[in-house]
């Protein structure tokens, strides 16, 4: 952020700092409406959570059919736990839905902003579009009083212009404050994320919006929750800066994997030791297909475009290398099935064990493996993938590449089964009773699930990312 941007942030924030709690809370009249804008993965979870948290919550989104799914108690997403949850604030009566969301600024105290951010087409900035209508949408239509919360992951500097935004088209009268509290909840895991989170960080609260915000996370205040309030940049940034970190991390031990395989060395094993040094930690040190999903790509790309813009060169080249290091992990797979099936793929047949991004979602956004199972079609291998989630949302963005309903069925006949998703199935697929339904044996292991022996006792030729050859 530049000087002149950041002193019309301190304005805004002066100026809407005088903005009131919500009557009801203030008062102690009753639980917050919390209104939440955006039902994807994020908005869907954070709207059941609040509504476990004892709150009443609308959640509201321009996608009829998202509504209507969620109204009738459907998640139209694999996330576990969320169903169940779902039902039973809907039976409550505590939670709704609507397409309505004009109604839904008019109704509620707290507004959550959790739409989406996309990777713009033309450029590695994120598409700010939808955070911006939703903010406008919710401050033209305020009826009493209100705080803005966005969530949706930003580029640094967004939420002070959104003050400007929404300071411009309240109603008279109306007095209303935006802050920022970034999300950091994983897919698969993000129930337990939402409800019992690591850390709660409020940027740019008056004391009156911070005490509303700890009114709505005094569950997991209680269970111990830290919670760290900053300034508005600061939470964009922490938010950004978190995957980007954890992005480095899945990059350098991929790096250091290449190192492993010239050298004869196990990758897995010196993740584990270098694991137990707990300045470092053994999570997302696995070396493998490298990172996708809705996420850590397209944050890493809208926070070097950033840091670009705001001349922080070094930042951006950093993570450039982060990238290149993780899109080349894909072309390192597809060279392995290449040699697995003898120097050429062509009229090969190859099952794909993985389509998500990762396991327990059935997300294929920006999926390693689905990129490297079109990536083996397109050079004539017969490709035919299994996943034990996402076969239908990966139909719908492959057509092309044909699909199985089980480990076994993929495996039939092939030249080479490549495994590309961490699916804990895959780890404990009996490897005695594959072995026969293939062509030819071969196991290519993206993930460093399998254990080299047990697949080499039972016949298969194997190859691992970063583990040495038999
Ligand atoms: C990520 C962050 O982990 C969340 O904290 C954050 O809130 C979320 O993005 C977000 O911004 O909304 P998520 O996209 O669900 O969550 O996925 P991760 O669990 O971070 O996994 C990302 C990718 O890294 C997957 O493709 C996974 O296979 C890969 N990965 C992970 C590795 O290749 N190696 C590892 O050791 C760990």
């Amino acid at each position: 952020m530049n000087d002149a941007s950041l002193s019309a942030a301190t304005m805004s924030a002066e100026g809407l700092a005088s903005a009131g709690l919500p009557a009801e809370a203030a008062a102690g009249r009753g639980p917050l409406k919390i209104a939440v804008y955006g039902t994807g993965y994020l908005g869907a979870t954070h709207a059941v959570a609040m509504a476990e948290l004892g709150f009443e919550v609308l959640g509201a989104d321009v996608d009829q059919a998202k509504v209507d799914a969620l109204a009738a108690g459907k998640v139209p997403f694999f996330e576990p736990g969320l169903d169940p949850l779902l039902e039973k604030h809907l039976a409550t009566g505590r939670l709704r839905f609507t397409t309505d969301l004009t109604s839904a600024a008019a109704w509620g105290d707290v507004h959550f902003i959790c739409v989406g951010t996309p990777q713009m087409k033309t450029s590695h900035a994120a598409n700010l579009s939808y955070v911006e209508s939703a903010a406008t949408t919710i401050a033209k239509n305020l009826t009493k009083d209100a705080l803005i919360v966005g969530k949706s992951t930003v580029p640094v500097g967004t939420a002070a212009r959104l003050r400007e935004l929404v300071a411009a088209q309240a109603p008279a009268g109306v007095s209303l404050e935006l802050v920022w509290n970034p999300e950091f909840l994983r897919e698969g895991k993000a129930v337990d994320d939402t409800l019992h989170p690591d850390r709660i960080v409020l940027g740019g609260t008056s004391e009156r919006a911070e005490a509303t915000l700890r009114e709505v996370y005094a569950g997991p205040i209680a269970e111990g929750t830290p919670v760290v309030v900053t300034d508005l940049p600061t939470a964009e940034l922490v938010k950004v800066s978190a995957n980007a970190f954890l992005a480095t991390k899945i990059s350098f031990i991929n790096a250091i994997s290449t190192v492993c395989e010239a050298a004869g060395a196990d990758v897995t094993v010196l993740a584990d030791a270098l694991g137990h040094d707990v300045r470092i930690g053994r999570q997302f040190l696995n070396a493998g297909l490298g990172f996708g999903g809705g996420c850590l790509p397209k944050d890493i790309r809208a926070l070097m475009h950033r840091a670009n813009e705001l001349g922080a060169y070094r930042a951006s080249a950093l993570l450039q290398q982060v990238d290149e290091i993780n899109m080349g992990q894909r072309e390192r797979v597809l060279d392995m099935a290449v040699e697995a099936c003898g120097g050429s793929v062509l009229n090969r047949r190859i099952g794909v064990l993985g389509a998500a991004f990762k396991p327990d979602t059935d997300d294929v956004r920006d999926s390693p493996a689905l990129n490297v199972a079109a990536a083996l079609h397109l050079r004539g291998a017969q490709v035919t993938v299994f996943d034990p989630e996402a076969g239908d949302t990966a139909r719908r963005s492959f057509p092309t590449l044909s699909y199985a309903t089980s480990i076994e069925e993929a495996v039939e006949g092939t030249d080479a089964v490549l495994v590309l998703t961490e699916w804990d199935q895959f780890a404990t697929a009996d490897a005695d009773k594959l072995a026969p339904l293939t062509a030819t044996p071969r196991v290519v292991d993206a993930r460093g699930k399998l254990d080299p022996a047990r697949w080499r006792a039972a016949g298969w030729e194997f190859a691992g990312l970063g583990r040495p050859a038999a």
